[in-house]
């Protein structure tokens, strides 16, 4: 399921805007209805402006399907300056935002052995902070 959202995700890192840190990162995401969404981070001289890859994806899938937008599977891609492939997995905060959309939706991301691991959103964000109930 997430082997498709490979080329989409690595294309997304390729339009990274990394100027600070120099890690281009793209994400492709596929929704419950079969759509394929991508975002890329894009970073800012004020360092806490810039934005993650996986939420971008997450606004251009809201954006398209609307509040009812739920996520079947998500893969992240980064890249040096250089075009080298490098590990990365979702931060805390796309953790975050993953899971509001799909707990059970499959994450896709190269380890640091060279394989691309896939495993639920819930799985990542063990304790997630669930608004309380009152
Ligand atoms: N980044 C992402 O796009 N997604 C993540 O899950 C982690 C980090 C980006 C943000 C920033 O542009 C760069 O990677 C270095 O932190």
């Amino acid at each position: 399921m997430t082997q498709s959202l490979r080329a989409p995700a690595i294309a997304a890192a390729r339009n990274g805007y990394a100027p600070h840190s120099r890690l281009q990162v793209g994400a492709a995401l596929r929704s419950i209805n079969g759509r394929v969404y991508a975002g890329c981070n894009v970073e800012n001289a004020s360092f806490s402006v810039g934005g993650c890859a996986e939420r971008a994806a997450i606004a251009a899938a809201v954006l398209a399907e609307g509040k009812d937008f739920r996520l079947a599977a998500i893969t992240v891609a980064a890249f040096d300056a250089d075009g080298t492939a490098l590990p990365i997995s979702p931060c805390g905060a796309c953790r975050q935002a993953l899971i509001e959309f799909g707990e059970d939706a499959e994450v896709s991301f190269l380890d640091g052995d060279g394989h691309w691991r896939c495993q639920t959103a819930a799985s990542l964000m063990p304790f997630r902070f669930v608004f309380p109930s009152r």
